[in-house]
């Protein structure tokens, strides 16, 4: 800014007409790669405000539903620029470590997808990262738009530190229902039914279980609906406040179950997402697949209806708990575009916003005033076991543990699905509870 002050300043006002200078400076400017217009008055033109949304929202449904959220910010917000940054990778794989570097380098996007719990509390809001937005929800009067108990995972020393953009629900089996009907097979409610399925569609030459591991997560994501089922509900959720024992036998019986469940499924999975899995049970090339309700959304995007092509159940053994996650979105501080980010979090929060994007999701709106009939069947009913199921949260996504904590299960896993080792493993989840339960 000096250097320009300076080159200015050899100018002779007296021999240059006020167009002339204006052109001569916004000349400089670019010169200087600086791209600041002016004013005729000389001062800088407002800049269009310039909106970027960080997420790993890419694949079938979910970038439909973002998409659906955009078209509402552009309505009301016309000149602004949405800068849709997305890095793809299922349940933010990779897009955690690209938001990591922006970060603690001090380029932050405008706001970026985080998991509500643990993952937002300990990564960015301890660390001194985020900007309370209590302000957001007071000065629209939406304190009570939302659950309480999720009001209380995402706030910090009596302050909300993001806006829950939904409720997704971990804990569900999805089925091609024409297998299952030409197999004269019902879907399973138990662990046993779920092995009785699963040989009985071996027997005939069918993949029993899709899964696309890639990048690990998938594999913990079906371990936790396995824990839920072998511990229930209570006992699952004190693994994560230090009120179960990490060493008691139902984790090496889980264990086992997971590694039993994992002679089932196909032989690509450590190369494919999640997305390619759901395609699988899609194309008839596997019976069944344990995923979250954004493999709702991702169905519905390739055209197919619930209960129409596929069904789903509670993973067996979980009927009565809903394993939660909820997508938010914060207020880093030192957001580039601090008042389009406000807005940004306003529309997320909204009911408007909320019903535009949820249904093509595949979640349930984290709002309790929302429009039940702009809801399918499946998430109707995901409505109804939210209200009534005993919530407990998801650990692969954010909800239940720290993401330092999540990495070291992570970690185990992956050996895990080398050696299928359970005394191993055991050893390794109890070592890293011991590290993070206080
Ligand atoms: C989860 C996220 C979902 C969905 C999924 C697959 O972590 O909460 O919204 O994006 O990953 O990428």
């Amino acid at each position: 800014m000096k250097r320009f002050a300076a080159m200015v300043c050899s100018h002779s006002p007296q021999r240059l007409g006020a167009p002339i200078r204006l052109v001569s400076l916004i000349g400089l400017f670019a010169l200087l790669g600086a791209p600041v217009a002016l004013t005729a008055a000389g001062k800088p033109e407002p800049r269009d405000p310039r909106l970027e949304i960080f997420s790993w929202w890419t694949a079938g449904g979910e970038a439909e539903g973002l998409a659906a959220m955009f078209e509402i910010y552009r309505a009301k917000y016309p000149t602004a620029q949405i800068i849709n940054a997305t890095v793809a990778g299922g349940a933010g794989s990779n897009a955690k470590a690209v938001l990591d570097t922006r970060m603690q380098s001090g380029n932050p996007p405008d706001s970026f997808q985080v998991h509500a719990g643990h993952e937002l509390i300990d990564s960015w809001v301890r660390a001194g990262k985020m900007e309370p937005i209590t302000f957001v929800f007071r000065e629209n009067g939406w304190l009570n738009a939302f659950p309480k108990d999720l009001i209380d995972i995402i706030s910090y020393k009596g302050e909300i530190y993001s806006v829950p953009v939904n409720i997704h629900r971990s804990n569900v089996l999805w089925y091609n229902k024409k297998i299952f009907a030409d197999n004269g097979l019902v879907p399973p409610a138990s662990f046993d039914q779920l092995v009785k399925v699963c040989d009985a569609l071996a027997t005939k030459g069918i993949t029993p279980f899709a899964l696309g591991d890639n990048g690990i997560w998938a594999s913990v994501h079906l371990l936790e609906s396995v824990l839920l089922s072998t511990m229930g509900p209570v006992r699952y959720k004190g693994l994560w406040t230090g009120a179960t024992p990490w060493d008691g036998g139902e984790l090496r019986t889980s264990l086992s179950r997971f590694a039993t469940l994992l002679h089932y499924v196909n032989t690509d999975h450590a190369t494919q997402s999640w997305d390619a899995a759901a395609q699988y049970v899609i194309d008839g090339k596997c019976a069944m697949t344990v995923m979250g309700d954004w493999v709702e959304g991702y169905f519905k995007a390739k055209g197919l209806t619930p209960n129409g092509e596929f069904g789903w159940v509670p993973f067996p053994g979980t009927k009565g708990s809903f394993m939660m996650l909820s997508d938010s979105f914060g207020l880093p501080r030192g957001a580039p575009d601090r008042d389009a980010a406000v807005k940004w979090l306003t529309v997320a929060a909204s009911r408007e916003g909320q019903d535009a994007f949820n249904p093509k999701k595949g979640s349930i709106p984290s709002r309790t005033d929302c429009n039940r009939s702009l809801y399918d069947a499946y998430l109707q009913s995901a409505m109804d076991s939210f209200r009534t199921d005993t919530i407990v949260p998801s650990v692969t996504h954010g909800a239940a543990a720290a993401e330092g904590w999540v990495s070291q299960i992570q970690d185990v896993i992956a050996l895990f699905l080398c050696d299928l080792d359970v005394e191993k493993a055991s050893a390794g989840l109890i070592a890293a509870a011991r590290e993070y339960v206080r």
